[in-house]
């Protein structure tokens, strides 16, 4: 049973975790405890009352002075109320400040998963269907409702939440904090784990210790943003790949988002994540309500490994709605760095031809093919085809590109537009800016103002006539700047702190439409790379181009730190030229390969310029990629080393859930003389069977799993600067 209600304890069990509130005398939902599996305890014998300076107590309880929510555990707690941690509602219910309490209500158990209309959330499949417990909570006077929904899905884990606030009072209240999800600790033994990054060096990973007073991650950029994730760990400073306690937290939102996690002056943990509250306003009519995005919670007892699975697992399973989740996704070439803004007709034939011939299998037209684009300075918004340019209509490029053996995808950015377009003179009041400002610009170009009803009417008129016109399999969505100033000129000034959420709301309902339309579309979402790349997105997108940093080496840092929450299949890498566009650094073609095999896979580089030799490569590649892709795509990931740790080689894993083959992959990144002979320790193998070793294609003996788990691998010397090898085992029968 995932869900148990006794005595007002609820109690959520996973199959290694347990999660518990509590209803008190004075009606507080107090969270009690969440960690291993425990059955059958209620674990408010460790509430302690206690009298303490300093902390106001509730109404009613003022002659005893024990009774505080200012050192006291909840799930849910509010600004105004006594508690002057991170809360996680900020609700003004008429009095012009908030001074909102919320008390238990009642509660409701469904046989089946939550949903949220307009949002991404994790739904029912096959394999698991989930139980939700709904708590309602009220204010201590106003007819003001919070309803807390958990999902929980057993076989990952994973608890879902989100919260509906519902105003049922004859005026208007006003949120300015909506958290997804908070939860209290009675422990400060934390270390705290989140994904920092910028633009080209997205998602890495920084460990820090707790501290009293608290750390705050966010983003204020109407996107989940390059510069923070809105994924963090919550980890026993004693946690590892394979031991400890740690808890994953991540938001299911692609707009700003703000995580706190603080240590109060009792030593007790608190962590709430939600929606970024620093311009966030929202105004409930009577009669109204408002549901923050889905967070999820997911604990494993062993590790960063065992936590990574169940995300991965869970993200597949329960995430990504697109058939293309469990399918071989195409291995591309995309034009950008083949070509940029300068390409013909010829130009992009040519790619398609050299992409057929060395086995890749789809052709993506990335920036430039539409409007007046030449540069980055113009064209965003007019998304009509540059017959011209492209040598006739999308229509007839698309079909030789299909006539090559090839599918076609293209490139869009349908939330922006240049000042220079003509869709900017004809409705310059579409684009966000503020009234008797400049706007702030950023790649020269504006933001939609994805609020308005007409802007995403227009856009989804647009895409469905590219679509229609030609036959697509695949889209890049771009988003290649930040919000500035959240504003709409159709919003009154009370209401404009509900714009950057609105514009991802504007923003999910044009994919959903898309994606209703187009069910075999498979839709990379991108933002400058990846600062979009969330669980949001992955809705959606079953991919996410990871990062506009294409060297091999950087690369190798960046998908680390993404493998972490997100399963391999969503990371989008490709090969590209050398010297690396972006570094200048030179790296050999194999390690290329072998560093874009971590995920999605393709080439972004002029094809027609490559020696025989690469070509030759690029056939290996395609060859072994689209062999393996299921161990690529959907096998068990082991981080085996860290980048950050080991500056030697970084090596990773791909094992079959069944034990049955894995393929390692090592990339040297430091050079010796008089090397030491290097071993590496294998993982998700079956100890009592024998694997057949092959290193790069070559046979290299025979080893039961014991030994390739407990000894290991020998590692091959590198030969070069940033040589790399690829090991194939198969179980022996
Ligand atoms: C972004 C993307 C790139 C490319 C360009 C085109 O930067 O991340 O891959 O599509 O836009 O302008």
């Amino acid at each position: 049973m995932a869900i148990i209600v006794k005595d007002l304890v609820f109690t959520l069990h996973t199959r290694n975790s347990t999660y518990q509130m509590k209803v008190d005398d004075q009606k507080t939902l107090l969270h009690t405890y969440y960690g291993a599996r425990a059955d059958e305890t209620d674990f408010s014998y460790l509430v302690e009352f206690l009298d303490r300076g300093f902390c106001g107590n509730v109404p009613g309880t003022e002659a005893e002075r024990v009774y505080s929510l200012d050192y006291l555990l909840q799930e849910y707690s509010t600004v105004g109320s006594g508690d002057y941690r991170a809360s996680a509602l900020c609700a003004e219910l008429g009095s012009g400040t908030c001074d909102c309490r919320l008390i238990f209500d009642s509660y409701e158990i469904r046989e089946e998963k939550y949903s949220l209309p307009g949002l991404p959330s994790m739904f029912d499949s096959e394999r698991e269907k989930a139980r939700t417990l709904e708590i309602v909570l009220k204010d201590a006077k106003e007819a003001f409702y919070v309803h807390l929904l958990y999902g929980v899905f057993e076989e990952h884990d994973l608890i879902t939440r989100a919260v509906r606030i519902e105003n049922k009072m004859d005026h208007e209240a006003v949120v300015s904090r909506a958290m997804s999800l908070g939860v209290d600790f009675p422990r400060n033994d934390f270390e705290f784990i989140h994904f920092h990054g910028k633009h080209m060096g997205e998602r890495q990973l920084e460990r820090s210790p707790m501290v009293h007073g608290g750390i705050d991650i966010r983003s204020t950029r109407g996107a989940s943003s390059h510069q923070q994730n809105p994924f963090v760990i919550l980890a026993e400073k004693v946690t590892t790949e394979r031991q400890g306690q740690c808890y994953g937290f991540s938001l299911l939102y692609s707009g700003g988002f703000h995580v706190r996690a603080e240590v109060d002056p009792f030593d007790q943990t608190r962590l709430v994540m939600g929606i970024d509250d620093e311009d966030f306003r929202w105004v409930l009519e009577p009669g109204s309500s408002f549901t923050t995005p889905e967070a999820i919670m997911c604990f494993s007892e062993s590790g960063f490994e065992a936590l990574s699975h169940s995300l991965h697992d869970a993200v597949t399973e329960h995430l990504i709605r697109s058939p293309w989740k469990k399918k071989r996704r195409p291995m591309l070439v995309n034009s950008w760095e083949a070509a940029y803004f300068d390409f013909n007709k010829e130009k992009l034939l040519t790619l398609g031809k050299e992409a057929a011939e060395v086995g890749l299998d789809m052709l993506v037209l990335d920036d430039g093919w539409f409007g007046k684009r030449d540069t980055d300075t113009s064209g965003l918004g007019d998304w009509f085809v540059n017959e011209e340019k492209i040598g006739g209509t999308l229509g007839q490029l698309s079909e030789e590109i299909h006539a090559m053996g090839l599918s076609f995808g293209l490139w869009i950015e349908p939330e922006m537009v240049s000042e220079d377009s003509d869709l900017y003179r004809a409705h310059p009041d579409w684009a966000i800016s503020v009234p008797g400002r400049e706007p702030i610009r950023g790649r020269q170009q504006l933001v939609l103002d994805m609020t308005r009803d007409d802007v995403v009417a227009y856009l989804q008129e647009r895409l469905v006539s590219i679509m229609d016109s030609a036959k697509i399999e695949y889209i890049k969505w771009d988003m290649n700047r930040s919000l500035a100033a959240g504003y709409s000129r159709l919003l009154p000034k009370e209401r404009q702190g509900e714009v950057r959420h609105r514009f991802v709301l504007g923003v999910y309902r044009l994919l959903e439409k898309l994606v209703s339309r187009y069910p075999d579309l498979l839709i990379e979402g991108c933002c400058g790379g990846g600062g979009r790349y969330d669980m949001g997105m992955m809705h959606y997108c079953p991919q996410i181009w990871c990062s506009d940093n294409t060297d091999a080496i950087e690369r190798l840092r960046l998908q680390y730190g993404t493998s972490f929450a997100y399963p391999l299949s969503t990371i989008s890498a490709h090969v590209s030229a050398c010297p690396n566009h972006q570094n200048g650094r030179l790296t050999p073609f194999k390690t290329r390969g072998i560093c874009a095999m971590q995920g999605t896979f393709g080439y972004e580089l002029d094809l027609s310029k490559l020696e025989e030799a690469e070509k030759e490569q690029v056939r290996e590649q395609t060859d072994f990629y689209k062999k393996h892709f299921a161990l690529f795509q959907y096998g068990r990931y082991y981080r085996l080393n860290s980048p950050l740790e080991n500056r030697d080689h970084t090596a990773w894993e791909y094992a079959d859930p069944e034990k049955k083959e894995a393929i390692v992959s090592v990339v040297f990144t430091d050079l010796h003389a008089n090397p030491k002979i290097d071993t590496l320790l294998l993982r998700g193998l079956d100890p009592n069977r024998r694997y057949k070793v092959w290193l790069d294609g070559e046979e290299q003996g025979s080893y039961t799993g014991t030994a390739l788990t407990r000894a290991g691998i020998r590692l091959p010397i590198p030969k070069e600067n940033y040589d790399a090898y690829q090991f194939y085992l198969k179980e022996e029968v």
